[in-house]
């Protein structure tokens, strides 16, 4: 089966997109990144892309008047890597409706919460203070409100004793590792479709748990 090609967006370290990178390397990974795609330049992530042979390209918001403008660019580059799927994995940026609507179904995201849970920014620290037991990551199809979409991966870890927001953050970031390879395998081998705002994978409600 031809690979699907992936391209990943990122804003800082890119760990998540060395994990792509890392499963694309198995001759049976149904996708293959073709680019990837930084807001902010210098990001950690694109000194893995190229030393990975990936193609990268910088192109920083601050240089364009306006969202619209900026996602223009996006997707212009996007469309030239002729990629049909978009990770955004670790990327910084409010993607407006243009954009998203533009990619619906085949714009993932993952978000270091248990969705719906903690939307948006500290979710470690958020998790902590409320208390929970556990904390984990979602990958999910991007709709236009933020961290919100059809769940596809979630990965839970438990909170332990003693834990602070870097030591809860370390063990979800291991999780997101697991979460996110997994979950662009099922979206680019065809085994996920969104009914009513749910994803079915291989025709079973998701998300997929990882526990
Ligand atoms: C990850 O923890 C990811 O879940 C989070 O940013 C980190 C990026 O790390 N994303 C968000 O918070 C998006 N709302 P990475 O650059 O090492 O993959």
């Amino acid at each position: 089966m031809p690979r699907k090609p992936v391209a990943v967006l990122i804003s800082v370290r890119g760990s998540n997109l060395q994990a792509l990178i890392d499963a694309a390397r198995r001759a049976d990974y149904p996708a293959e990144i073709v680019r990837v795609i930084a807001n902010v330049p210098g990001a950690g992530g694109l000194a893995r892309a190229t030393q990975a042979g990936i193609a990268t390209e910088t192109i920083d918001h601050r240089k364009f008047a306006n969202r619209p403008a900026f996602e223009a660019a996006l997707d212009a580059s996007i469309r030239a890597s002729g990629a049909e799927l978009v990770c955004l994995a670790g990327f910084m940026r409010l993607l407006t409706a243009g954009f998203v609507d533009a990619w619906r179904d085949r714009l993932i995201n993952i978000h270091p919460s248990l969705l719906p849970k903690f939307p948006g920014l500290d979710t470690h620290k958020r998790a902590l203070e409320a208390g929970e037991t556990h904390a984990g990551c979602s990958v999910h199809f991007v709709r236009t409100e933020m961290d919100s979409g059809p769940l596809l991966v979630q990965a839970a870890v438990p909170v332990l004793p003693g834990d602070d927001e870097d030591r809860l953050a370390a063990r979800v970031l291991q999780a997101e590792h697991r979460a996110y390879p997994l979950a662009l395998s099922l979206v680019a081998a065809g085994r996920v479709r969104v009914a009513g705002e749910q994803a079915l994978i291989d025709g079973q409600p998701g998300p997929v748990r990882l526990d």
